[in-house]
């Protein structure tokens, strides 16, 4: 089952990355079945989720990058001089980094979760994840409780993440608003605070939909994760 889980992802991460250097970016499969995290996540929430929201952040960013590109190989075409061609490129960002960072992030968060198994427990962390966890945080539970609090407290959208600091050499709990990508921090998990991630179900309490979550995160694509980014 570990190896499903960890195969279903690369797979999903690989063809991510293929298809971004093709310049066409295209929504990823799920690793499973749209009903597959229930009880926990509602198939419901799972199916808009994944073919309305994250399909058009996709639509979005394709859309932002054939702009971006026209601007750059036609200056001719309007706007008519470089210098608007620049300010409309400038102006593009925004929506290359909204959508950009969306794409990004539902793929690491499809990859971040697995139907209940032994991969979803938390005695799966039992390797160099788990190691760091404890070393951190004084356990998985206590991981949880950080990683929870500080999630819950994200003010409107974004994200909550476990991420590896290069810098500290810890793992840390960190947040990031909107679609904002983790960048200070390599994702280790990923979680999805965007009321279109839970309200179908918990309504406005997060702090159920997050204590559920934990019941179908994929420990060992955050064990893999965690050694590509450690490792020297
Ligand atoms: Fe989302």
């Amino acid at each position: 089952m570990l190896t499903l889980a960890r195969t279903s992802a690369l797979r999903s991460v690989r063809a991510l990355s293929v298809r971004a250097n093709a310049g066409l970016h295209t929504l990823p499969d799920l690793p499973y079945a749209y009903n597959a995290l229930e009880p926990y996540i509602s198939a419901e929430i799972m199916t808009l989720h994944h073919t309305k929201h994250h399909a058009a952040y996709v639509a979005g960013l394709n859309a932002a990058e054939a702009s971006y590109s026209a601007l750059s190989t036609s200056p001719s075409s309007p706007p008519s001089s470089p210098t608007a061609a620049i300010k409309s490129q400038i102006a593009l960002q925004a929506a290359l980094k909204f959508n950009g960072g969306g794409h990004i992030n539902h793929s690491l968060f499809w990859a971040n979760l697995a139907p209940p198994s032994p991969s979803t427990s938390a005695s799966a962390l039992t390797g160099k994840l788990g190691e760091a966890v404890e070393r951190d945080f004084g356990g998985v539970e206590e991981m949880k409780k950080v990683f929870n609090q500080r999630t819950a407290g994200v003010q409107g959208s974004g994200w909550g993440w476990l991420g590896w600091s290069k810098e500290t050499g810890k793992l840390e709990v960190v947040t990031t608003a909107n679609q904002d990508p983790l960048l200070s921090h390599t994702p280790i998990i990923g979680i999805d605070i965007w009321e279109h991630a839970f309200y179908l179900q918990y309504k406005n309490v997060k702090p159920d939909y997050l204590n559920a979550i934990w019941n179908v995160v994929n420990f060992a694509e955050a064990e893999r994760r965690f050694v590509e980014a450690t490792k020297a």
